[in-house]
């Protein structure tokens, strides 16, 4: 069975991205296609990149970064709920994406963009990065804003075609999860 994890990408006190993470996990779970998981990045408590060689090179020296490199490496695929922070996504969901390379390589990844302009350039930011890291974005995202999907900004109260953008992004997430499977065997060199 395919193993997609969802990954919280907002670890501030406060923070709307835990609700939204939370109500992704549980329709995906009502799916049979696929097993879920829910990460928390702030379960894995990563400082900012302390590894002393660069992650393509796959030498990780941290208890942390070897936990964290444990964890990706059981996935197929992923599903980042990202906020939008000044028109990008989270400096702790970059850095904990920066943390590692192999792990994350030919798998495929779905956006959930939340906030005032629904997250969608935060989702934008991040597609440049998944080239690099050699993860296939897929085309259908879900965008939630402040001021349609929450009460006050904080309280999240998700439109009614919400779940339906949620499973329409998983559709295609598995799919391409599933045929990125005979590359996932493959090792490329990691020169840029
Ligand atoms: C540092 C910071 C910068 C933000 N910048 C933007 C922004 O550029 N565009 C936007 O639409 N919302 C912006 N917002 C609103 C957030 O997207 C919104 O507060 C969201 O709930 C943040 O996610 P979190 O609650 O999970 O941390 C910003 C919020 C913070 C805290």
């Amino acid at each position: 069975m395919l193993r997609i994890g969802i990954i919280i990408g907002s670890t501030r006190p406060n923070r709307n991205g835990k609700a939204v993470g939370k109500w992704a996990y549980e329709i995906a779970r009502k799916r049979s296609d696929a097993e879920f998981e829910l990460i928390d990045l702030k379960d894995f408590n990563l400082p900012l990149l302390d590894e002393p060689i660069p992650p393509s090179l796959g030498q990780y020296s941290h208890e942390h970064t070897k936990a964290w490199a444990g964890k990706i490496d059981s996935f197929d695929g992923f599903v980042f709920v990202t906020p939008e922070y000044n028109h990008g996504t989270s400096g702790a969901l970059k850095n904990a994406i920066d943390f590692l390379f192999k792990e994350w390589n030919n798998k495929a990844v779905g956006f959930i963009g939340y906030g005032g302009a629904s997250g969608v350039r935060a989702v934008e930011s991040l597609r440049l990065v998944m080239g690099e890291l050699m993860i296939a974005d897929v085309r259908a995202q879900v965008g939630l804003s402040l001021f349609a999907d929450f009460e006050n900004f904080s309280v999240f109260k998700p439109g009614p075609q919400q779940a339906q953008a949620v499973n329409t992004m998983l559709d295609q997430v598995i799919a391409w999860s599933e045929a990125l499977k005979g590359l996932r065997k493959i090792s490329f060199s990691s020169g840029s």
